[in-house]
C-alpha cells in the first residue's frame, strides 16, 4: 500500500469544481498582478488572524524579509530566534541585515524556550522571531511582555500555523494576532497550499503595514517614484483565486489532521523506541506535521518506505550548525535540546484524506520494526 508523506492529488480531486471557480475568471478576464483575488485573500487572512491588514507577497520566506527590512537593522543588530526550524527564517534575518542569535528550544513543542530568549536579550537586540514550528503556537504569552519591556518587535514566523490558535492568558489568540507582523507560507504543502510559492504577511501595526506595501513594489506606491528602495515581491492573482477557494476548507483540513494526530497518538502509545508529539495544552494545534522521535530513525525511515510509507525530517541540521552561519560562532554541544532532537524527529503522513486502511498501516510498520 502507498502512504506518501502528502497527496495533493487527493486534496486536489476533493475540490477541483470550487478551484476551476476562482481560477477561471482570472485567466478570462487577464488580470494577473494585484488583481481582486488578491484583495479578497488579503483581508480574508488578515480576518482569521484578527489582524488588521494583510498584504500578500511573493512567499513565506518574503513575508519575513519584507517586515524585517521594514525595521531598518544597523549592521551588528540582532535577531533573537530558533535554530530549529526551515532555513528561511534565518536566511531573511541575515539578508535583511541583521544578526541572527540562535537559543535553545523548548524539549516538548520545538519552539524557543522563552527563559533562553530572555537570557540572549542585549544593547544590540532589534527583535525577536518566534516560530510557531509544525503547528502549534510558541509561549506567546512569555515573549511579548519579555519584547515589549525592551521596547522589541516581534516577528512571527507562522509560516507552518495558519489559523493555529492558543490560550494567552485566559483568551484565545490566533498565529498572528499578537505579534508586531506575522508571515504566512503558501508553499503547495502547507495546510493552505497554493499551486506554487506564495505567502502573506498580517499586522495591527499601521507603520509596519505602509512599509511592508510599499517594499513588496520596489519601495513605491506611486507608478515610478520610489521611496526606497524595495523588491518585486507580490502574491501573484492566480495564487490568491486558488488560495481564496481552498480557504473555506482550512479548518476542516486542519481539524482532519488534528484528529489523525490524536489517532496516531492512540495506536503509537506504549510502541517501544517511539515518543508521540505533545500538544502544550494552551495550544490548538492545526498540526501541519505530525512529529514522532524515534530510536533508529534512518533504518526505521528505509523499513517504512519498503513498505511505500513517506516520511521527512524536519530538521537534520540546525541552523546554528549549518556551513553558512560558521561564523556566528556555531557549535556542536551548544543547544543541546535542539541537536538531540535533529538527531530523532520523524514525521509521518498526517494529511486529511489519509484512509483508515493506510493509517493502520503506517501505525504496522512502526510497530513491526520495533516488534511491538
Ligand atoms: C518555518 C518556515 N519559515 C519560513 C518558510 C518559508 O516559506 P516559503 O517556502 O513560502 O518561502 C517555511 C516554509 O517553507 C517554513 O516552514
Amino acid at each position: 500500500m502507498n502512504v506518501p508523506i502528502l497527496d495533493l492529488k487527493a486534496q486536489h480531486a476533493t475540490i477541483r469544481e470550487a478551484l476551476m471557480q476562482q481560477v477561471l475568471p482570472v485567466i478570462e478576464g487577464q488580470t494577473f498582478i494585484l488583481g481582486q483575488p488578491v484583495l479578497d485573500l488579503e483581508a480574508a487572512v488578515a480576518a482569521l488572524s484578527h489582524a488588521t491588514w494583510g498584504i500578500g507577497v511573493a512567499s513565506g520566506t518574503d513575508g519575513l524579509l519584507l517586515p524585517m527590512k521594514a525595521l531598518d537593522f544597523k549592521p551588528g543588530d540582532e535577531v533573537i530566534t530558533s535554530p530549529f526550524t526551515f532555513f528561511a527564517t534565518a536566511g531573511t534575518i541575515h539578508n535583511a541585515g541583521g544578526r541572527p542569535v540562535f537559543v535553545d528550544i523548548d524539549p516538548l513543542t520545538y519552539n524557543l524556550d522563552p527563559a533562553q530568549v530572555a537570557a540572549a536579550v542585549t544593547p544590540r537586540t532589534r527583535a525577536i522571531m518566534p516560530v510557531h514550528l509544525y503547528g502549534q503556537m510558541a509561549a506567546m504569552e512569555a515573549l511579548m511582555p519579555l519584547a515589549a519591556q525592551h521596547g522589541l518587535p516581534v516577528i512571527e514566523d507562522a509560516c507552518q500555523s495558519i489559523g493555529a490558535r492558543r490560550k494567552v492568558n485566559g483568551a484565545w489568540r490566533m498565529a498572528g494576532e499578537l505579534g508586531t507582523a506575522t508571515s504566512f507560507s503558501f508553499f503547495p504543502s502547507k495546510n493552505l497550499g497554493g499551486w506554487g510559492d506564495a505567502g502573506l504577511v498580517v499586522t495591527s501595526d499601521e507603520s509596519m503595514e505602509q512599509r511592508v506595501r510599499r517594499l513588496r513594489t520596489h519601495g513605491g506606491l506611486r507608478m515610478y517614484h520610489h521611496e526606497e528602495i524595495g523588491f518585486n515581491s507580490r502574491l501573484d492573482t492566480l495564487q490568491a483565486a486558488v488560495l481564496l477557494a481552498k480557504l473555506p476548507y482550512l479548518e476542516r483540513w486542519s481539524a482532519a489532521r488534528r484528529a489523525n494526530a490524536a489517532w496516531f497518538n492512540e495506536a503509537l502509545a506504549g510502541v517501544p523506541g517511539v515518543s508521540t508529539p505533545a500538544t502544550d495544552p494552551l495550544n490548538e494545534h492545526i498540526f501541519h506535521q505530525y512529529v514522532v522521535q524515534v530510536d533508529r530513525r534512518e533504518a526505521l525511515q528505509a523499513h517504512l518506505k519498503a513498505m511505500g510509507v513517506g516520511t521527512a525530517v524536519y530538521y537534520s541540521v540546525p541552523l546554528h550548525l549549518q556551513e553558512c552561519f560558521a561564523f556566528l560562532g556555531g557549535k556542536p554541544g551548544k543547544l543541546p535540546v535542539c541537536e538531540a532532537a535533529a538527531h530523532r524527529v520523524l514525521a509521518l503522513p498526517v494529511y486529511p484524506e489519509m484512509t483508515e486502511a493506510q493509517k493502520a498501516h503506517v501505525v504496522a510498520g512502526i510497530r513491526g520494526f520495533y516488534g511491538a
